[in-house]
């Protein structure tokens, strides 16, 4: 039956009466409850009718049961079986099998239609006398159930549950009274949209259209959404530049080893240069290098002061970079190349603060906070004496503003830094001091080949971007973070950092 003809009876049915029960019309109609429901609420929604909840206790009958019905109780059928006189349990059991047996026995001698004696070990079964014309109660009480189940008393229902034959369901019924704007018929419903075809048609002109409903819970907008690594990367950006930092570019991922190895003074026999913690390109596995004199200059630093061996093979090798570093380097490189050197001998350059926020590659060992790329926060600042104490205060004023207000020190060894210090900030959330970044001041072995003189000094650090981002969003495992195991629900739901 269409909802229309169904929305027509209710129409209906109230001219004649001034209420009527949903469980009523859905027998009258022959069609599902649920159907009649959705009628009368898409009536009531345009105010033809009104309705009234109540409920109502239903009586369903089991699978079991319907089988009764069908062919007759257990017990009765074993007594049946029994009409010729006694006979064995085995008998019995193979003739009406073991299920039907063994309800039979639990409910027949029970209402003594049949009992049991024991024989040589064997057990039978026979009429009780004078049970010759008994009826199959059970049998009768579930046909009347599926007629007219309002007419089955409590105690037979609680039988019927005990015996697992039929289940009581509470179900919503409605009671349909005339509405404000009731009518015998439903005009033309109302439409929501003004499509093409109504334009086409003409039939806007008549139609009615349904109002706003400004108080509507609308569809879920669903946008892209930034990564939480990318969210932390823009809030260290502002407070880096808030610094007076500006961004270098570190676009590239490939780099050439001289920037990456050796304009820092790693020397070319460096475990760091080995495939177990670089990965080496293949195509092109190698690239030409410029500015040959600075290279040249960087050749003799290896070989004339560290007396480590040094060839251009080696630097002119393809890398995923490891580090950001190599950048530095690079900007560096370039600030003395664009600097002038004044009539007093030294080099006028501009002194500035760099920042850089990239992603860098390792061969790692993959864990639960390792995986073989990761993002550094790479910075420098250069000057002329610049002091051990306005880099720990530089540091301070970053991470303080990133939450982390004590900050400790530790000397370290880079081969590019002297003196190196690895950087510990007190989590106030997980209780203890982590290590959030290396840093130090730049080697003069390192500036002087670019043109530097010995009194500018330049203070570098590297921070990992994941560290924070994980601490920030309570995240213990590096995978749930980044890689193929993010749960995109995770990134949508990630709130912006603030710091
Ligand atoms: N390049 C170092 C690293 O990858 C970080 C660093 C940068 C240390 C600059 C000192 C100076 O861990």
């Amino acid at each position: 039956m269409s909802q229309a003809s169904v929305e027509a009876a209710i129409l209906k049915a109230l001219s004649t009466a001034d209420e009527v029960q949903s469980t009523q019309l859905a027998k009258q109609l022959h069609t599902d409850h649920q159907v009649v429901v959705g009628a009368a609420k898409s009536l009531e929604s345009d105010n033809y009718i009104k309705s009234e909840m109540g409920q109502q206790m239903v009586l369903k009958l089991s699978h079991e049961a319907h089988e009764i019905i069908e062919a007759g109780s257990p017990e009765y059928l074993v007594w049946e079986f029994l009409k010729d006189g006694r006979k064995s349990q085995e008998e019995v059991t193979s003739k009406l099998g073991k299920e039907t047996t063994g309800v039979a026995l639990a409910n027949g001698i029970k209402a003594k239609m049949f009992k049991t004696s024991k024989e040589g070990g064997k057990v039978f079964l026979e009429r009780v006398p004078g049970s010759d014309s008994v009826v199959d109660a059970v049998r009768e009480v579930l046909k009347k159930a599926a007629a007219a189940a309002d007419q089955i008393d409590a105690k037979t229902i609680e039988m019927l549950k005990k015996r697992k034959l039929a289940t009581v369901e509470a179900y919503k019924t409605f009671t349909y009274t005339k509405g404000p704007s009731y009518a015998k018929e439903r005009t033309a419903k109302a439409v929501g949209d003004l499509t093409r075809d109504i334009l086409m048609d003409g039939s806007w002109k008549e139609r009615q259209f349904k109002e706003y409903n400004f108080s509507a819970q609308g569809a879920e907008v669903d946008g892209g959404a930034l990564h939480p690594l990318l969210k932390v990367r823009q809030e260290f950006r502002e407070i880096l530049m808030e610094l007076g930092f500006q961004e270098m570019d570190t676009q590239h991922w490939a780099e050439v080893s001289f920037w990456n190895f050796d304009s820092l003074i790693i020397p070319q026999q460096h475990p760091a240069r080995d495939l177990q913690d670089t990965f080496f390109l293949s195509k092109p596995e190698s690239a030409q290098l410029q500015e040959l004199d600075y290279v040249e200059r960087v050749k003799t630093m290896h070989e004339a002061c560290f007396r480590t061996p040094w060839k251009m093979e080696e630097a002119t090798r393809n890398v995923l970079r490891t580090h950001t570093t190599g950048s530095s380097a690079f900007v560096l490189h370039n600030l003395a190349k664009h600097a002038t050197r004044g009539e007093d001998g030294k080099l006028h350059f501009r002194p500035g603060r760099y920042y850089s926020i990239d992603r860098v590659f390792r061969n790692e060992e993959m864990d639960r906070t390792h995986l073989c790329e990761f993002h550094q926060v790479e910075g420098f600042v250069i000057d002329r004496d610049i002091s051990l104490a306005k880099m720990m205060h530089t540091f301070d004023s970053f991470f303080r503003r990133i939450g982390v207000s004590q900050l400790r020190f530790k000397p370290a060894f880079n081969p590019y830094t002297e003196p190196s210090m690895e950087i510990f900030g007190f989590h106030t959330g997980l209780n203890k001091w982590i290590e959030v970044g290396n840093s130090g001041l730049f080697r003069p072995e390192l500036l002087r080949p670019m043109g530097f003189d010995d009194d500018v000094s330049v203070m570098a650090w590297g921070l990992s971007l994941e560290r924070p981002t994980m601490i920030k969003y309570g995240i213990n495992n590096i995978h749930e973070l980044f890689g193929h195991r993010v749960d995109v629900r995770f990134i949508k739901r990630a709130v912006i950092a603030r710091y």
